[in-house]
């Protein structure tokens, strides 16, 4: 896959972020504070920057280097949000982690899955990657769906994780490994071929909210 040129299904695509994106990646995330602040990664020391022209040359700098794939997702060629592939690991392991965000407008449309499921081909098909993780927390019901959407495997529950909304927050892990898909990710969702319970949160591991 041409990265920058990137990917489609319908409406929805997905495409390497580029500086000029900088203006309405800001204008986004400024203007959906109360949408993205639960869910929005923070760093235990200091302040979140919100300079879009910084963090995305930081983001294409760790793609040079090989460490993420920082993509947009697009509707209708109207950005529509973010969808950071990172800590990309190589050697023994090959797997890297899928972060992710619309703007509440685009909310509901299927975007998310939909970029998900081509992220992860093409992460599997064409960046040699093996396996895949998404991170979220047990509060967050619109991105416990898209996993279940796409049949992530539920890997457990990792006590204060990452560090989230200014505190460290419980996650639960769900993973697909290439061998999970062998007829792709996209595919198989569409096929309606996803198993029902991969996404399933086992009794011991609900946490009451
Ligand atoms: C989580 C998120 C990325 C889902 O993206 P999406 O493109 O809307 O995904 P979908 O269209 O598949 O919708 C997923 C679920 O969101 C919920 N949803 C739909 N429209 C919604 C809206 N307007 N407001 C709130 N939730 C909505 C529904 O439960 C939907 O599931 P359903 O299709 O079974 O009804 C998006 O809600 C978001 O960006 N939230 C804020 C940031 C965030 O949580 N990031 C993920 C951190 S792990």
């Amino acid at each position: 896959m041409d990265q920058a040129a990137g990917m489609r299904h319908g409406p929805i695509g997905l495409r390497l972020v580029r500086s000029r994106d900088a203006r309405a990646l800001q204008h986004e995330l400024l203007a959906n504070r109360s949408w993205l602040q639960p869910w929005e990664a923070t760093v235990p020391y200091g302040a979140v920057s919100f300079d879009m022209r910084l963090s995305i040359r930081r983001l294409l700098q760790q793609y040079r280097d090989g460490g993420g794939y920082p993509f947009v997702m697009e509707y209708e060629g109207e950005v529509a949000g973010q969808l950071n592939v990172w800590g990309v690991a190589r050697g023994s392991l090959c797997s890297a982690t899928i972060g992710y965000w619309v703007s509440e407008r685009f909310a509901g449309k299927g975007i998310t899955p939909t970029a998900v499921a081509l992220a992860t081909d093409a992460c599997f098909a064409e960046y040699g990657l093996h396996r895949m993780e998404i991170c979220i927390r047990p509060e967050n019901a619109a991105s416990l769906r898209v996993v279940q959407k796409l049949g992530f495997r539920y890997e457990g529950l990792r006590r204060r994780y990452i560090h989230i909304d200014g505190d460290w927050r419980d996650h639960y892990a769900f993973a697909l490994t290439r061998e999970d898909v062998p007829q792709g990710v996209l595919a198989r969702w569409l096929n309606g071929q996803v198993p029902p319970d991969a996404a399933t949160v086992p009794p011991s591991d609900r946490l009451t909210l």
